[in-house]
């Protein structure tokens, strides 16, 4: 099973930014944690961070034909981006969506997800543990 692991804007700042939502673990951490836990269950992933739109379109697109799942966390995006919503429609990659923080008990401009719409499952305010029950979710999802 190969997975991808998408993080849009911002996310490359994790460790920095806001600590108080995004905690204190840093990017490269994230991506370590990730690793390991898909290593442990024969799992490969490869990861992708881009602070831009098209770039994200772009790899969801190159992600059709060579990957079994998404996990995604597209930051700001999740609250604006039709093209993201599209593309994950486009390749029908089974994805799941993955926020860091609590996003439904925050500010209202964040109660709106358009790539929700696309996704197998949302996971929001488990810290970065979230992208870990991304991942059990997806084995599980795909395994069905
Ligand atoms: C986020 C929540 C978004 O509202 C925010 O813009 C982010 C991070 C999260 O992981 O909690 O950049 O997706």
């Amino acid at each position: 099973m190969k997975i991808l692991v998408i993080n849009g804007p911002n996310l490359n700042m994790l460790g920095i930014r806001e600590p108080d939502h995004y905690g204190r673990e840093t990017y490269e951490d994230l991506v370590n944690k990730i690793k390991n836990y898909c290593g442990e269950r024969n799992i490969s992933c490869d990861f992708y961070q881009s602070n831009h739109e098209g770039c994200l379109v772009d790899k969801i697109q190159e992600a059709y034909g060579a990957f079994d799942g998404i996990i995604i966390n597209p930051g700001a995006y999740t609250h604006t981006s039709i093209a993201l919503l599209d593309a994950v429609k486009a390749v029908g990659i089974p994805t799941v969506e993955v926020h860091i923080s609590k996003v439904e008990e925050r500010e209202d401009f964040r109660q709106i997800s358009y790539i929700r719409f696309a996704c197998v499952r949302t996971v929001t305010g488990l810290g970065t543990d979230g992208y870990l029950k991304a991942v059990d979710f997806l084995t599980q999802y795909l395994e069905k």
